[in-house]
């Protein structure tokens, strides 16, 4: 049986050691194609794979096709807006993610783009505090989770907005159940994202949530560039010279932004919300973990197809 990792994204070196480890132990062949150019490159690695692991890979019907072997694909982290989930099950292949395990990195990486910009980019000028100020997350899901925990500690008070999870499991985790997405909006300076990318959340960030933060706003969006209208977010930038927006990917419009809004944003280069060791360790491991207990035991509890 053969384990196909193909990240473009390549995990820390630690992390491939591990993962190599524990998929040979089991008797598996583990191979890695790292910074593959295109999908080309990809469908040949695949021919002879029984499982593919991938982070943010596109997992496509094309690919697919040239994947006789193939059942099963492990996305090592939360979102899989990246695999065609219908093309997969028409192939007969089982999808599953490793929910949680990326949660603390994205979580640290929100807390560090805020902090620095609200010490204004250690340019010496004047910053602001984060005790005492609002944090409204949007979803309550893993990392919001973390989230919660971090922001307590600096003294924040804690809002979240969820309509699926109860409220019960929001106050206990001690953030503050809020009614509506308008109300965490209208109450927090900051609103950090913790949504997945999907149909029904696709440019759910719109004008008339944005237009009700408090001033001196903070957008955090450390999920998808997708879950933001950004035509709206422009309008707002454009309304408000308080209006901050710190994201762990570019937007398609950044090139306004470059032009016209320099000090009020910051744009990591590639998303980098999950490029830790520990956090590469936690998903890869599980990733492999998962697979093993799949073709032993039929196990598919994070099965998302
Ligand atoms: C996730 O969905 O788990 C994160 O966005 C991490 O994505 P990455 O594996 O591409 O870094």
């Amino acid at each position: 049986m053969k384990i196909l990792v193909a990240t473009e994204k390549p995990f820390a070196s630690v992390t491939v050691n591990l993962m190599r480890e524990l998929a040979e132990s089991s008797g598996y062949e583990i191979a890695f194609l790292e910074k593959y150019r295109g999908t080309g490159e990809l469908a040949d690695a695949l021919v002879d794979a029984d499982a593919l692991v991938v982070r943010s890979d596109p997992v496509t019907a094309q690919i697919l096709d040239a994947a006789r072997k193939l059942r099963i694909v492990v996305r090592a982290g939360s979102g899989y807006d990246n695999i065609d989930l219908n093309a997969c099950t028409a192939h007969n292949v089982v999808v599953m993610n490793t929910p949680g395990q990326n949660a603390n990195a994205v979580a640290e990486l929100a807390f560090l783009m805020m902090l620095y910009k609200a010490r204004s980019g250690f340019s010496g000028k004047t910053g602001t505090e984060l005790r005492g100020k609002t944090l409204g997350l949007y979803g309550f899901g893993n990392v919001s989770r973390f989230m919660t925990l971090i922001a307590n500690g600096f003294g924040m008070k804690v809002f979240a907005y969820d309509p699926y999870i109860d409220e019960n499991i929001i106050s206990n985790s001690g953030a503050l159940p809020v009614k509506s997405q308008e109300e965490m909006f209208s109450k927090c300076q900051y609103v950090s994202l913790h949504i997945p990318a999907n149909e029904q959340t696709r440019k759910l960030i719109g004008y008339n949530l944005l237009k009700l933060m408090p001033s001196k706003a903070v957008l955090v969006n450390t999920a998808r560039k997708e879950i933001i209208d950004e035509e709206a977010l422009l309008k707002i930038f454009e309304e408000r010279p308080d209006f901050t927006y710190l994201s762990d990917v570019e937007p398609d419009c950044k090139n306004v932004f470059e032009e016209k809004y320099r000090g009020r944003f910051i744009f990591t280069e590639k998303k980098m919300g999950a490029q830790t060791e520990e956090s590469n360790t936690n998903a890869g491991v599980a990733a492999i973990r998962q697979i093993i207990d799949f073709f032993k035991t039929g196990n598919d509890r994070f099965r998302v197809n």
